[in-house]
């Protein structure tokens, strides 16, 4: 099944997102509509709206302002796309060219702006305090996992802890907010919705192990994205931690600088090479697959449902992804 597929029970929902999403960022100057039609261009996976939707779903008592919590926070995550991209200097996104490639950089850090606080207007005018100070939180946690994975570039010190903890900041957050947030609108208890956010954090973590192997083994025409970006910038992502940590000391060496020196090089067969003898990617991939299952066993509690199935299909879908 594809992504597409698996999101057919709440289509409808996904539908009236959809629609509703660019409406909510035009402007009334069309030079900034240009950069609204650009990103109208990048139509991604919908992972973070489609969790918080099909949280909502699980306990059957479905709200308006779901439909805008989703909006929220794929505006959001949009913006820290467009922020990614130019730190990352990508070039492709979404199978189109990236911001900062067709806008530069300075239009596009501030087009990030615009989408966060964007996100923000809608958010607030939800009237709610706990809505509000999550989503705040989500953004500074975020960005925090961004700001230590950038001062822990070319650190031989980092370790798995160090990476499990940066990418439950930088991704499952928001995973876990969305989730959270579906939830306590329709009206959880608080067990309910602790649950909810954990099987969130957990499947976010499970979906970067993936995105981070995606970096290495995708192909980029199928993935739609610049690839090879971690490398390149000295991000030591886990299977470039479990590759170094089951090298003799001897080795470790000639390994940091194969990694540290590949800024200007595409081709990563010696590379590739290392980490299928020692099993780097499957090991990682074995991590990925253990956190989908603890996410899905936190959610057991629930019901069974089409929509409760249809988090286990997303689920596993995180892991099996090419793209
Ligand atoms: C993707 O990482 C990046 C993130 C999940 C978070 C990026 C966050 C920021 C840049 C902070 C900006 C904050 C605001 C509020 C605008 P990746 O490079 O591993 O993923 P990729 O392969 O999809 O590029
Ligand atoms: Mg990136």
């Amino acid at each position: 099944m594809n992504n597409a597929e698996i999101l057919n029970p709440i289509k409808d929902l996904l539908d009236e997102f959809e629609s509703r999403f660019y409406k909510e960022l035009g402007s009334e100057h069309t030079g900034i509509n240009d950069l609204v039609a650009h990103v109208s261009k990048f139509k991604g996976k919908r992972l973070r709206p489609a969790l918080l939707l099909l949280s909502a779903k699980c306990f059957d008592n479905f709200q308006p302002q779901h439909i805008d919590l989703a909006i929220v926070v794929e505006m959001i995550h949009t913006a820290t796309l467009v922020h990614d991209d130019i730190i990352d200097e990508a070039t492709v996104r979404r199978f189109v060219p990236s911001m900062n490639s067709e806008w530069g950089r300075e239009i596009s850090i501030l087009f990030g702006d615009y989408l966060f606080s964007r996100g923000f207007t809608i958010l607030s005018a939800l009237d709610s305090q706990l809505a509000t100070m999550l989503m705040s939180q989500t953004v500074n946690i975020l960005c925090e996992g961004e700001l230590l994975q950038l001062q822990k570039r070319y650190n031989k010190d980092m370790n798995e802890r160090d990476y499990l903890q940066i990418i439950e900041k930088k991704t499952a957050s928001l995973c876990a907010s969305s989730c959270r947030l579906g939830a306590y609108f329709a009206g959880a208890n608080k067990d309910a919705m602790e649950s909810f956010t954990k099987f969130g954090l957990k499947l976010g973590a499970a979906f970067q192990i993936i995105d981070d192997c995606l970096d290495i083994v995708g192909d980029e025409d199928e993935v739609g994205k610049t690839l090879n970006t971690d490398i390149k910038k000295g991000k030591m992502t886990l299977p470039l931690i479990k590759l170094v940590d089951s090298l003799p000391q001897n080795r470790k060496e000639d390994t940091y600088k194969l990694i540290y020196n590949s800024q200007d090089c595409d081709d990563n067969t010696a590379m590739m090479e290392l980490l299928t003898e020692h099993d780097a990617l499957e090991y990682s991939y074995g991590v990925a697959r253990n956190m989908v299952n603890d996410a899905l066993s936190e959610i057991s509690f629930i019901p069974d449902s089409i929509y409760k199935e249809t988090l286990n299909n997303l689920a596993n879908y995180v892991i099996s992804r090419r793209k």
